[in-house]
């Protein structure tokens, strides 16, 4: 008996053989795009990986992932190229072209990522290298997103000529544009040269790990040759250089996993953008009074002590995250917490130069009081300053204009503005540490505070000068004198009586004091009168 076969099933069978056809196909499609994905991982070879291994440093890609929350990250232009034909580079070509871009999140929070890859050609900068960090940085713009860069990078790929100083004028626009719209951190985790150095100088914060990261705007090479200087690498742009003597790095970290941990401890302070607000940590109220910070200001008034005991005596316990910590340590800033609250802290520093104001304190200041105003982070001010730095090293290298960024900085700042002076507030200092005058919202004073124009001596000596001159016993004359201006000026009543502090308080009711006053300054409101943009004196 003729079998009539199922016309359905014939069709299946025929579908079905087709579908083995095309099974084949699709598989070595399949297989081709495992296999450059593949080959995209591996940068520049696992020759080259090792050898970055054996340097104590990462491979660009496990950075990204150390950095985002695990399987968050999302890869974008894995499979790029150089398109340059010159000195032989058309016969070297690597998937990515040198840099990992992307996004993922850390803690749960939208971030853009470049990770530049030394493996290949150093993690030099090309036309299309730039063009995958311009993508992101362009998305991180449109979307209200930070910008995370992890640099690793000599510069320019010299081969490409000014395509490659194009790309990277590209990426420094963007830097420029994206300035105050979202937060940009560099890290810099290898030897960084020309625009690897100068595109990381226009975000906000630097990060770079010890002993296997530098930044130069040219190698000891070219220094030897051009001004007959022998330098290290280390000596010349090391992590402990940049963190100490030129302040262009605001953390030097032990290690690449230390580095990256540190980013995304600062990432819990700020905000994802200018109109957003940093994340806030939940706070039960409980009893905010701090008896230990009744006895931190030592008895005699020249006596240092550490600014960091009123922080840590004042904010939400081990909230206090320090930014620059080795660099102008007459200052002292970070973030902390009050009551779950993001809060940037300006604090006079009496263990360093007695807390003296000179250039370097005043610049790193000044960029970070306007970094926290950029992002809505209120601003704490500790006062205990007793005035500019004198001399012919301050005056000759512009401490006017240098002291002028840090007035300036204040009085643009509209975020909430709190000041306590603890102790002293001399002179300028005074005016400068967010005084009441230039904006400050709430100003505190402890019963220690002395309030003047300078020191009780210094005063006495100059405007009791013909009558000490003239006394018979001059250092009883001096020493009558300085009482008397002590009596009258040391002490916070004088600009209390007029309002210019708005309360004295016990040092142990500061916590509360100030956990109400950045409450009831929550939805503060103040704008600036309509201007292009100031001309702060740079
Ligand atoms: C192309 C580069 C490169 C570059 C390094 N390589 N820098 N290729 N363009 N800019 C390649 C090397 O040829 C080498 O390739 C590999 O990367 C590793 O480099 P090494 O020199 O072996 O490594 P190391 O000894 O660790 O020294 C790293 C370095 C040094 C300090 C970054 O390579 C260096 O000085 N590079 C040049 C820095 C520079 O002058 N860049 C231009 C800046 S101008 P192989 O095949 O051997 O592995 C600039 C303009 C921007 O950026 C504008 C600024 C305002």
């Amino acid at each position: 008996m003729c079998k009539f076969s199922n016309p359905l099933t014939i069709f299946r069978v025929l579908n079905a053989n087709q579908l083995s056809m095309a099974d084949q196909s699709l598989s070595d499609k399949y297989n081709e795009l495992t296999r450059k994905n593949t080959e995209a991982l591996l940068g520049g070879g696992e020759k080259r990986i090792e050898q970055q291994h054996a340097k104590g440093k990462l491979s660009a890609r496990e950075r990204v992932l150390l950095l985002l929350d695990e399987g968050s990250f999302e890869e974008l232009g894995k499979f790029v190229m150089h398109r340059s034909k010159d000195f032989g580079l058309d016969k070297e070509h690597y998937l990515g072209d040198g840099v990992v871009t992307g996004y993922g999140t850390i803690c749960g929070r939208l971030v853009y990522v470049f990770s530049q890859d030394f493996t290949v050609f150093g993690g030099s900068l090309s036309e299309t290298h730039a063009e995958k960090i311009v993508k992101v940085m362009d998305l991180a713009m449109k979307n209200g997103v930070p910008v995370i860069g992890l640099n690793d990078s000599g510069g320019a790929r010299i081969q490409e000529g000014v395509v490659s100083l194009g790309g990277y004028a590209d990426i420094f626009y963007r830097n420029v544009m994206a300035s105050g719209v979202v937060p940009q951190i560099s890290a810099i985790m290898g030897p960084c040269a020309g625009g690897a150095v100068y595109s990381p100088a226009m975000t906000d914060f630097i990060f770079m790990v010890e002993n296997t990261s530098f930044m130069f705007v040219t190698g000891p090479n070219v220094v030897k040759t051009v001004t007959h200087e022998n330098v290290t690498a280390e000596e010349l742009g090391g992590a402990s250089t940049h963190s100490t003597k030129s302040g262009v790095t605001h953390f030097a970290c032990a290690n690449e996993v230390e580095c990256l941990n540190q980013i995304k401890q600062l990432f819990s302070y700020i905000p994802q953008n200018c109109e957003d607000d940093a994340p806030r940590l939940p706070y039960i109220a409980k009893d905010e009074k701090r008896p230990a910070l009744n006895t931190i200001i030592p008895e005699n008034p020249n006596q240092p002590y550490d600014m960091r005991e009123v922080i840590n005596g004042i904010l939400d316990e081990n909230s206090f995250f320090e930014v620059h910590k080795n660099f102008a340590e007459n200052i002292v800033v970070g973030f902390a917490r009050l009551a779950g609250r993001s809060i940037g802290i300006v604090g006079n520093q009496p263990a360093s130069l007695a807390g003296v104001l000179d250039i370097d304190s005043s610049v790193k200041a000044a960029r970070f009081v306007r970094f926290c105003d950029s992002f809505n982070i209120p601003l704490l001010v500790l006062e205990d300053v007793p005035g500019f730095l004198p001399g012919t090293d301050q005056e000759w290298n512009a401490i006017i204009t240098n002291g002028a960024k840090l007035l300036y900085a204040f009085s643009e700042a509209t975020v909430p503005r709190v000041t306590v002076i603890t102790r002293k507030a001399y002179g300028g200092a005074y005016d400068v540490m967010n005084s009441k005058h230039i904006g400050a919202d709430m100003n505190y004073a402890w019963p220690t505070a002395e309030i003047a124009v300078m020191g009780a001596k210094g005063a006495a000596e100059i405007i009791f000068k013909k009558e000490i001159s003239e006394a018979a016993d001059k250092e009883a004359k001096l020493a009558e004198k300085v009482e008397e201006y002590t009596q009258k000026f040391t002490n916070p009543y004088r600009a209390a009586f007029r309002g210019y502090i708005d309360e004295v308080i016990f040092p142990d009711q500061t916590r509360e004091k100030l956990i109400r006053a950045f409450q009831m300054l929550e939805n503060k409101v103040a704008v600036l009168p309509k201007k292009k943009h100031g001309n702060i004196p740079l």
